[in-house]
């Protein structure tokens, strides 16, 4: 494991709800201050830098729970998820300046147009995902000018301020790292301009090192060829041993599909998702069946949309899986893993070691 760089690590908190076997209600752990606080306290010992807060309409409001994580952690960080069209930007602006200042620096912002057609226009935003990721450049752009002018002038195609009053001053500067994940043209171009750190779903360590290449690329148009970062948006599934992480992987996924929450979030999802990113995670397990390779699994995605290829193994074959990822290019992994609290522990004592030494 030499060479490796100073890796950022992020941890996922379940606002949407905990399980260790989708197909078992019994096991299902709901969303809860206390749960909230037990993902992210296990997450921030076992040593991650910050957590995925996301955004679906099966989540619980991602700047309330995030809020309240902030201030039951001492240090870990809050990547929260921003949607275009769900918030005013003046309002966006306000709202992370103030939780900067009150958290001490803590947030980190996650750029998504969202999955789902459906539910954009179930909660008010545009149908297609051109005009939604053409919103959400808008919005990153102005918010940008909120956070590091006086008095901002703006006329654009969605939105017009004129000279809005931002209290309090952003601590971060010039202004929090923006992440993004999304599979799209567009999700690149806007990446490539204006997120810190890129995010990748599961695929090939292959096809990642091609990926990066072409965003590094798209980047230099903007001289930020040097600047972006990239990390790996994964599941992970790891016991002391091979064996046991494989059981814990088949329990996850049995008879999942069964269940009434699995079928309403399929039925909810399936007729308009129209994400380049989620067709891929399909395209695998579709056309490689569960494993990718001896430690890649995508039986994940056939119970939930989006990232759904999952390490799985042993802690030195999770820690050489990650390894293989690193030395295409990345420099950060985005984790989660089932129960959040528990698979965090676990990762904490048991890989973090490896990947870090
Ligand atoms: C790491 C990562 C996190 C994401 N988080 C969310 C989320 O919280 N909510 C959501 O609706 N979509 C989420 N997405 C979906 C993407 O933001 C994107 O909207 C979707 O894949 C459609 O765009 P595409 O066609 O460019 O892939 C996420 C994607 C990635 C890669």
């Amino acid at each position: 494991m030499a060479n490796t760089p100073k890796l950022s690590m992020g941890w996922f908190l379940p606002t949407l709800g905990d399980t260790s076997a989708f197909g078992d209600p019994s096991q299902s752990i709901p969303q809860s201050l206390e749960h909230f606080e037990r993902v992210s306290q296990a997450a921030e010992t076992a040593g991650f830098d910050y957590m995925l807060v996301p955004v679906t309409p099966f989540c619980w409001d991602a700047w309330i729970t995030a809020t309240y994580m902030l201030a039951r952690t001492k240090k870990i960080k809050a990547l929260v998820a921003i949607k275009p069209g769900y918030f005013h930007p003046v309002a966006h602006a306000k709202m992370v300046s103030a939780m900067d200042r009150l958290s001490n620096g803590r947030v980190y912002l996650n750029l998504i147009a969202g999955l789902s057609e459906k539910d954009a226009l179930a909660e008010g935003q545009f149908g297609s995902k051109e005009q939604r990721y053409a919103q959400l450049e808008e919005e990153v752009r102005l918010m940008k000018r909120l956070w590091t002018e006086e008095g901002v002038q703006f006329k654009g195609d969605y939105y017009q301020v004129d000279g809005p009053k931002i209290v309090p001053k952003i601590l971060q500067q010039p202004h929090p790292p923006f992440f993004l994940g999304g599979g799209s043209e567009q999700a690149a171009e806007i990446s490539a301009q204006h997120s810190a750190v890129h995010l990748f779903w599961g695929d090939y360590p292959e096809k990642i090192r091609e990926e990066i290449k072409l965003m590094r690329q798209r980047a230099a148009k903007y001289g930020r060829e040097n600047e972006i970062r990239f990390a790996m948006r994964l599941q992970v599934i790891c016991r002391e041993t091979e064996a046991e992480a494989w059981e814990a992987a088949d329990r996850l996924i049995e008879g999942a599909n069964e269940t009434a929450s699995a079928k309403a979030m399929v039925a909810s999802l399936a007729s308009s998702i129209s994400s380049v990113a989620n067709a891929r995670q399909k395209e695998l397990s579709n056309t490689v069946g569960r494993k990718m390779t001896p430690h890649l699994w995508t039986g994940i995605t056939e119970v939930r949309p989006g990232a759904g290829v999952a390490v799985v193994g042993n802690p030195q074959q999770v820690a050489a899986q990650l390894q293989e990822f690193i030395d295409v290019g990345c420099s950060g992994f985005c984790l989660s893993g089932y129960p959040h609290h528990e698979e965090a522990e676990r990762f904490g004592r048991l890989v973090m070691p490896l990947l870090m030494k």
